[in-house]
């Protein structure tokens, strides 16, 4: 620990790039405490004077002034009448001693591990990691909808009119629950066109189907208790209830969705079941209506609750999309979950769900805790959206560009990856899944894509257990199919070369 001042260590910290943004009196202040914490100014040093250092930095006394003052106010330096400023003797105490100095320097960030000092809940987040979003629009990327022609001017100007009819009300806090005229649009909305049976009341406004799925988690199963999940299934579904520490418990799925004979048969005491009837996520087939009614039966005899996460079925290309199991069961055993990520844009980070009324209280309330609530002039932005008739005419539209896209991705799968990879084309969703023909393995195909700047992504991670099936899903909405070829014709001379 230095006992003097030394101007050059000084200088030298002052050119530290960190500091450029600052004014100089705070870039003076801040190296000088640097140079207090770091020890390199001990306890009971003296500074110079304000004048003698301004000289030296060629900068006014002012400068050097506002510097020590605030120093004086933090605690780090004691200026005394008639003799001058010196490093405090009691942060030298504080400094003393190699435990305590770690510490002070880990909470400035220097020295510690990543994932030190979490709880054990966190440490198995952080190992299990988390959910990584594609954030540029990149060949085949999964479930990314066609952003490069979003109407952003429509947006605009609604946006632009909420402002103005709601005004400074947008700027206070809302109902946790979501803005009513939302509420009601949503509510309109899937009772029209997803065969729901739902009320204002019910829903629940959300920045995601992962928040959504986050909440379920939390709320309906305990620590170390089961879950049903699909297999293979959503990733992100099973991480939202492995951080809730529940135990997963596969069902599998067949060519008519998930298997209700295997959840009848199903002795594991879980008491919800995750599923995505419209396209099975990742297999893409559609639940029957045989096996939905049956998993309503299913859920109100043995009091289970159905998590319905109906992520893309607006996007079915083969005749209309089947009602969703929220709007068969009458027994209100079902949480219906939808996303605006698929429909309009997946930066806008909005979803919801409709409820069973005895579940709104407690949703809401855990919503109010995480977060709040979804920013207003968003929810009243999107409110207007749907009322006036942009919402459906904006799915309508994707919905013929997608299924001419999932095409173009058909007809150059069975042209170019003959003898590689075969479609197993879904009759609706935003990706395709495809199976590896024997010899190719699922992990070098990937690596040797990625080297062509290609993303294939897996099949088989979606897997639980032992039995995974090679092959990658992949998703076409939004590229156009002029590059869908393109990459195609790239991906199969990579592929092939090796
Ligand atoms: C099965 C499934 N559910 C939901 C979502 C949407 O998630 P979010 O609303 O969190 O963007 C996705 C996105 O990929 C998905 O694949």
């Amino acid at each position: 620990m230095s006992r003097t001042f030394e101007l050059e260590t000084l200088k030298m910290r002052l050119s530290d790039p960190e500091f450029r943004p600052l004014d100089l009196h705070q870039r003076i202040q801040r190296a000088l405490r640097g140079l207090i914490l770091d020890g390199a100014l001990g306890p009971g040093v003296k500074l110079p004077a304000s004048r003698a250092l301004a000289q030296s930095l060629a900068v006014s006394r002012d400068t050097v002034e506002n510097a020590y003052v605030q120093l004086q106010r933090d605690g780090f330096i004691q200026r005394r009448e008639g003799s001058g400023s010196y490093v405090c003797e009691a942060i030298g105490a504080q400094l003393r001693g190699s435990v305590r100095r770690q510490q002070l320097q880990g909470q400035l960030g220097y020295s510690r591990e990543p994932g030190a000092g979490l709880s054990r809940r966190g440490a198995l987040l952080l190992q299990r990691g988390g959910v990584s979003d594609q954030q540029a629009v990149t060949a085949f990327a999964t479930g990314l909808p066609e952003t490069r022609s979003f109407p952003l001017d429509v947006w605009e100007r609604l946006q632009r009119q909420a402002l103005k009819d709601y005004r400074a009300n947008v700027l206070l806090h809302g109902d946790p629950q979501g803005a009513l005229p939302l509420r009601k649009a949503i509510a309109a909305y899937l009772n029209l066109e997803r065969g729901a049976k739902v009320q204002p009341e019910q829903i629940l406004v959300l920045s995601s189907t992962r928040q959504a799925l986050y909440l379920c988690a939390q709320l309906l199963v305990d620590a170390g208790k089961p879950i049903l999940l699909e297999n293979p299934g959503y990733f992100g579904a099973r991480k939202a209830f492995e951080a809730a520490e529940a135990r997963i418990v596969p069902i599998d799925v067949d060519s008519q969705g998930v298997r209700t004979d295997l959840l009848r048969a199903d002795r594991s005491g879980a008491r919800c079941v995750y599923v995505t009837p419209s396209h099975q996520y990742p297999t893409g087939v559609t639940l029957s209506l045989e096996r939905r009614l049956e998993l309503t039966r299913w859920a109100a005899e043995q009091e289970k609750w159905i998590i319905e996460d109906d992520y893309d079925s607006e996007f079915h290309y083969d005749g209309l999309p089947t009602a969703c199991v929220q709007g068969l069961d009458p027994y209100q055993r079902t949480l219906y979950i939808g996303t605006f990520s698929k429909t309009l844009y997946p930066g806008l980070r909005m979803g919801y769900m409709a409820l069973p009324s005895e579940l709104v209280s407690a949703f809401s309330a855990a919503r109010s805790i995480m977060d709040g609530h979804t920013p207003q002039i968003l929810q009243l932005t999107l409110a207007r959206f749907m009322e006036e008739g942009h919402y459906n005419a904006h799915v309508r539209a994707m919905r013929k560009l997608y299924a001419g896209r999932r095409q173009a991705m058909l007809d150059a799968i069975g042209r170019h990856l003959q003898g590689i990879a075969v479609a197993l084309p879904p009759p609706g969703g935003l990706q395709i899944p495809c199976l590896l023909e024997p010899g190719w393995s699922e992990e070098l195909t990937q690596q040797r894509a990625a080297r062509a700047g290609i993303q294939l992504p897996g099949l088989s991670r979606l897997y639980a257990g032992e039995q995974k099936q090679p092959g990658w899903l992949l998703g076409y909405a939004s590229l156009s199919a002029h590059e869908i070829e393109a990459i195609m014709v790239r991906l199969a001379q990579v592929l092939r070369k090796a």
